[in-house]
């Protein structure tokens, strides 16, 4: 079976017993401004956990690209990678342990043909003020043996995207989850190693499914029970390939051996010897192509960020390994996933010119940076190593975006010490900023946010009638203190427009229109016309949100119910963000 097969197996399974299949999202995510990049197939159903109708009714089932940046430091092991493809059904209220349970196991032990006896399951022990989970490990038992279900608390079996309860941020959403374990049996695993996957730590124990009991919701209070008891399944397709195919490093499977191998051939080094480089610059480089697939370019900001800094580290192992030619691997990468992700094909020079151009850039980064301590180090090489202060290293670090490996590989020394106190100083700031910025969003209940969303609807409806249907929004970012709406448009609005479309909204405020949604199907909704994008494919039934019967807009929710509770909308600052986009920040309230 190859990794096509295990997602349309899953994908058939799980619509046979009653579940839509719904599109991948974006890889970059269009609403919700609390994260970069996806990376779960439950983040963009937020708002349906929460208890939001979903248009296409209470049981879904997905296949969706996923990014996490929080993994890039893991990557090098055989099972660690920053993106992958994870298959996912939900119960929105629907079903829940009794049926989730058998339904999964049924599927890796029919479906995928996954022996029993390589199976291990964990179950949540309770923790963080909430119970044991005795149903699980009741229904476990009547189809595992005893002794291959083991009890984790938080820090395994607990599920939300900011971890541990004690982690997660009021509004957020989370529960107790059971995971599936398969066994590899090489014999290089330590001996020693117990036979338990919750303890067992050299590698012999891969997680591959993971059943999150999505029921709870922190509030300032603690855990109150979420309006619906939820399923959240999570699996990871390279995973359950690796599995399927028992071979127990990612890597070797017959997805991204191809690649290590192309590698190989360009560089002469082998997987046996190498198997570190060539993972990270596989996964690195993979990571890039789908990244630069979705349009974003390297830059020293965000997103582009995150692509600058692994095509870079992927750039390193590649020079460490002394060869450039990076062609023949992007094109390996893209054939390896054209399948299950053919538009790879059409966007192939984009990405092939984003990537070589980076090359390109880093290397005029390395001898720049070589230049200016040469500069301010003369003739210091006796040694052919020169040390620098941990200032300056830092200065590489911040204003050439080295990291600290690229810098040592440079040959440069430092106080480590030193530039460690630097690094956290920096990271403290950084990671204030990350959080202020990423704070509230409609991934939360909180009511200022969900205000600031309802305002996005009035005003790409005001900047539609203002300037035509081909305008349409290209982004958002909802925050408490603001909103932020992106837009395709290549000129600055003049301040009469701005004014303008300010009298508009806030007319349309005083007006105080109901707003509501209605579930419909999507030839009605394009009938009504309806903004909004959509997926042809799988989509049936949309939902739509109507603002009286001055906005129809293709939105998941929420948003407040009367739009006097907006009461003002203010345009604070305009920018132009490139790509013949601009960007409008606003306030609401008071
Ligand atoms: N949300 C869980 C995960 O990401 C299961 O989908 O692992």
């Amino acid at each position: 079976m190859n990794i096509k097969e295990i997602i349309d197996v899953y994908i058939s399974f799980f619509e046979k017993r009653g579940h839509k299949r719904i599109a991948n999202s974006p890889l970059v995510p269009e609403n919700d401004p609390t994260t970069l990049f996806t990376s779960s197939g439950m983040q963009p159903l937020i708002p349906y956990l929460l208890g939001e109708k979903h248009p296409q009714g209470d049981r879904l089932v997905d296949v969706q690209n996923c990014f996490r940046a929080v993994d890039i430091d893991e990557v090098g092991d055989n099972r660690h990678t920053t993106f992958f493809r994870m298959l996912g059904n939900w119960s929105l209220g629907s079903y829940f342990k009794k049926e989730e349970i058998p339904m999964l196991w049924e599927f890796l032990t029919k479906e995928l043909n996954l022996p029993k006896e390589k199976l291990y399951i964990t179950v949540f022990a309770g923790d963080g003020g909430v119970g044991k989970d005795n149903e699980a490990f009741e229904i476990w038992k009547t189809l595992v043996p005893e002794n291959k279900i083991f009890f984790a608390g938080v820090d395994k079996n607990w599920w939300s995207r900011s971890g541990v309860p004690d982690n997660m941020p009021v509004g957020e959403p989370g529960g107790p989850d059971t995971e599936v374990y398969y066994r590899f049996d090489d014999l290089k695993h330590n001996s020693e190693c117990k036979d338990n996957p919750v303890e067992c730590e050299c590698g012999k124990f891969l997680e591959i499914a993971n059943s999150v009991f999505m029921q709870y919701l922190k509030t300032e209070e603690g855990f109150k029970e979420l309006p619906q008891k939820n399923v959240d399944f999570g699996g990871g397709v390279e995973r359950l390939l690796a599995a399927v195919e028992d071979k127990p490093d990612i890597f070797q499977t017959s997805l991204l051996y191809p690649v290590i191998k192309t590698i190989e051939k360009q560089t002469g080094a082998s997987y046996g010897i190498k198997n570190y480089e060539l993972r990270i610059m596989t996964d690195h480089l993979v990571a890039g192509v789908f990244i630069s697939s979705a349009n974003v370019k390297p830059s020293n900001k965000e997103r582009g960020y995150i692509l600058r800094r692994l095509l870079r580290r992927s750039f390193d192992n590649l020079y460490k390994l002394k060869t450039e030619n990076l062609e023949p691997i992007i094109e390996t990468i893209v054939q390896q996933y054209k399948d299950t992700d053919p538009y790879l094909i059409n966007n192939f020079e984009e990405i092939k010119f984003t990537i070589l151009e980076e090359e390109k850039n880093y290397k005029g980064t390395l001898s720049r940076a070589k230049t200016f301590i040469d500069k301010k180090y003369p003739g210091k090489e006796a040694e052919g190593v020169k040390e620098i202060s941990a200032e300056d290293a830092f200065l590489l670090y911040s204003t050439h975006g080295l990291s600290p490996t690229q810098i040592r590989s440079l040959g440069y020394v430092f106080k480590e010490e030193d530039f460690a106190v630097l690094m956290e100083e920096h990271q403290k700031l950084s990671r204030l900023g990350a959080s202020q910025k990423f704070r509230g969003g409609l991934a939360d209940t909180n009511e200022r946010t969900i205000m600031g969303h309802t305002a996005t609807h009035l005003l790409h409806k005001a900047l539609r009638d203002m300037f035509g249907d081909q305008l349409h929004q290209t982004g958002s970012n909802i925050t408490t203190e603001r909103l932020r709406f992106d837009f395709n448009f290549d000129r600055k609005l003049t301040g009469e427009e701005i004014e303008k479309l300010e009298d508009v909204v806030n007319g349309k405020i005083k007006e105080n229109l109901p707003v509501h949604f209605e579930i419909m199907p999507l030839k009605r909704a394009k009938e009504l016309g309806a903004i909004g994008l959509f997926d042809e494919k799988y989509e049936n039934d949309v939902k739509v949100y109507f603002v009286g019967d001055y906005s129809k807009e293709f939105c998941g929710g929420p948003h407040v119910d009367f739009t006097s509770k907006l009461k003002r909308f203010k345009i604070i600052k305009q920018e132009n963000i490139g790509n013949r986009q601009r960007r409008i920040y606003a306030v609401v309230g008071e």
